[in-house]
């Protein structure tokens, strides 16, 4: 049986990013938990053809490419900069150019980041909503990390390591047999 995939996507054109390196811690914990396979993507990785296309025909195929790796995840480590107290406007673009069924049921990981703690409730108000839309299982916790939060781009606080334990933890309810065969193995 192959190993269930975990696809995360950073919201961000930078690099370093604040927002890849906490997809990336993430998604690193759930794959060592879990034994995903799991790959991360930026915005730089969906490409220029983004901004230009009005439908996802228009992509070119490297965006497609991403957009395929989206759809096709057994599981989504969703992380978004804070852009004017919600998520950026590219960001917004790409999950605009995904059908309503592709994401139907799968679970997802919603985390972001900010300069500081005021638009916390970001991941909450915007985030949480915007994949009730698409009717996916937006893990309970959901993760939310400001500059404080990171030493030279990595995670470096003990509270925001706990919360991702804890999302971390809510995925065994999708991937009971995965958490079997690890708990056998150990
Ligand atoms: C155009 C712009 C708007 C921003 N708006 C907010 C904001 O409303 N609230 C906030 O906390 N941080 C805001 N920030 C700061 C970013 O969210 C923060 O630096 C983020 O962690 C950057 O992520 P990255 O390192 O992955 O690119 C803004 C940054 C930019 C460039």
């Amino acid at each position: 049986m192959s190993a269930p995939k975990l696809v995360g996507i950073a919201g961000s054109f930078n690099r370093p990013s604040k927002t890849y390196a906490l997809v990336q811690t993430v998604a690193d914990l759930a794959s060592g938990r879990y034994g995903f396979s799991s790959r991360i993507y930026d915005l730089h990785d969906v490409g220029p053809s983004l901004g230009a296309a009005q439908w996802r025909k228009d992509l070119d195929d490297q965006a497609k490419g991403v957009i395929n790796e989206i759809v096709s995840a057994d599981a989504l480590v969703i992380g978004s900069p804070t852009f004017k107290g919600s998520y950026p406007g590219l960001f917004k673009h790409l999950i605009d150019l995904i059908d309503p069924h592709e994401l139907r049921a799968k679970p997802i990981i919603i985390t972001a980041t900010g300069g500081g703690d005021r638009h916390a409730l970001m991941v909450e108000h915007q985030l949480r909503p915007l994949f009730g839309f698409f009717m996916a299982h937006t893990l309970r916790t959901a993760v939310y990390a400001s500059d404080r939060d990171f030493t030279d781009y990595k995670v470096s606080s003990e509270p925001l390591a706990n919360r991702i334990n804890e999302v971390v933890g809510e995925i065994s309810a999708f991937f009971p047999h995965s958490v079997r065969v690890l708990a056998a193995t150990e």
